[in-house]
């Protein structure tokens, strides 16, 4: 059925999911090599959607194991149902009583019970987990590792095996292979670096924020009921924001929340007006809001004249929506905080939100931005 890059493209769009060249071509050649995908790239991006349009496609079950921080394996590949087994041994009590009934001594009975183990440990005591249910499936899935950067270095090393030869190995059982290799789809939003190991057994995609055509294609096909001029203009005002030195850039989801919005009250013209007063649906840090805030008038309208003041909203002398988005703290916030990063670096997690992590600001992004002395 995905028998070519442009058969991937349209299967995926019939389940509403627009992928650009690259993307389609990464997923043919997935089907093809029958390789796990590794996607990395911001929040928002379509990188879990990929996952869901693709099962939709192909008509497989998806399979989801979500990932998170001190998740074990037990809940990812499979456990023993210690409920069923006790009820078991309840339930055969006497029969189990029977077994012993004339052993010698301790020893002897304890052998005796020992001797029947496997019967506990079989099959019909296995509880699957998404990675082992994926395995042992009848029918073809797509299994859907999502955010794997959440998990525990561990849990990459429990996947080395699944993702490579796509079996399981259960020490009292015995090795399960999967009768059809699974779509494998691994997410990650590079909040640390993954395994050199897990990264060589996947294909690999950088999935990036759109092209402006493509951000456009999404939001049209999502009906969000915004006339297409007025979009196209929100998608642009929206990559402009993505060049600020946001904490959070806006992603895709949020240009297609803003476009509902947006048409929610009946919008037909963009005004830096009515923007000002609906930000806060794609960006959600105050810091963040105010930038926009300042940017936005520039953004809606390239010739409006407007001082480009970078670090701090408020001594500029231009009119803008301040009404709602006034802020009380922004005292504290801005004049004892020369320099937010830096503090928001020391207050997150070593690892997370440094300056790998997507959407923080790049360092010299501002400096053409600075004021003179
Ligand atoms: N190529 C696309 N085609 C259609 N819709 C898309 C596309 N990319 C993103 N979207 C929309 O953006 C939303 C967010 O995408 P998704 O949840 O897959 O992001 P993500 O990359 O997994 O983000 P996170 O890292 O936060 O989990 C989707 O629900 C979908 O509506
Ligand atoms: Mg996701």
């Amino acid at each position: 059925m995905l028998s070519s890059i442009e058969a991937v493209r349209e299967a995926l769009a019939g389940e509403g999911y627009i992928a650009d060249e690259h993307l389609a071509t990464t997923v043919f050649l997935q089907t093809k090599l029958d390789k796990p995908l590794l996607i990395e790239g911001p929040a928002g991006v379509g990188k879990t959607e990929l996952a869901k349009a693709l099962a939709a496609a192909t008509g497989r079950r998806l399979l989801r194991l979500q990932c998170y921080e001190g998740q074990d394996e037990t809940k990812a590949l499979y456990e023993w149902d210690y409920g069923k087994q006790l009820l078991y041994t309840q339930i055969l009590r006497e029969k189990i009583g029977q077994l012993v009934a004339d052993a010698a001594d301790l020893d002897e009975a304890v052998d005796r019970i020992g001797a029947q183990e496997s019967v506990f440990f079989s099959d019909r005591f296995l509880a699957s987990r998404p990675l082992l249910e994926a395995v042992r499936s009848d029918e073809p899935v797509v299994l859907l590792i999502d955010e794997i950067d959440r998990a525990d270095e561990a849990l990459e090393a429990v996947l080395l095996e699944l993702l490579g030869e796509y079996q399981v190995s259960v020490p009292e059982i015995g090795t399960f292979t999967a009768k059809h290799a699974p779509y494998v789809i691994l997410t990650s939003n590079n909040t640390r670096d993954l395994a050199a190991a897990l990264k060589r057994r996947c294909l690999h995609l950088f999935l990036d924020y759109p092209s402006a055509e493509r951000e456009l294609e999404i939001v049209r096909s999502k009906d969000t009921g915004l006339n297409d001029a007025v979009a196209a203009q929100l998608v642009d005002v929206v990559r402009g924001l993505r060049d600020l030195d946001l904490r959070k850039a806006p992603s895709i989801s949020e240009t297609i929340d803003w476009a509902r919005t947006l048409a929610v009250l009946g919008v037909d013209e963009l005004s830096a007006k009515v923007l000002a007063d609906t930000v806060s649906v794609v960006v959600k840090y105050d810091k963040d809001i105010r930038k926009s805030l300042e940017a936005l008038p520039r953004l809606v309208d390239p010739n409006a004249t407007v001082p480009t003041t970078a670090h701090n909203g408020h001594d500029h002398g231009h009119a803008h929506a301040h009404g709602e988005h006034t802020h009380t703290h922004e005292s504290a916030d801005t004049e004892a905080e020369p320099d937010g990063s830096a503090v928001r670096e020391a207050k997150d997690k070593p690892g997370r939100f440094t300056d790998g992590y997507y959407g923080t600001p790049k360092k010299n992004a501002s400096l053409g931005r600075r004021r003179p002395f």
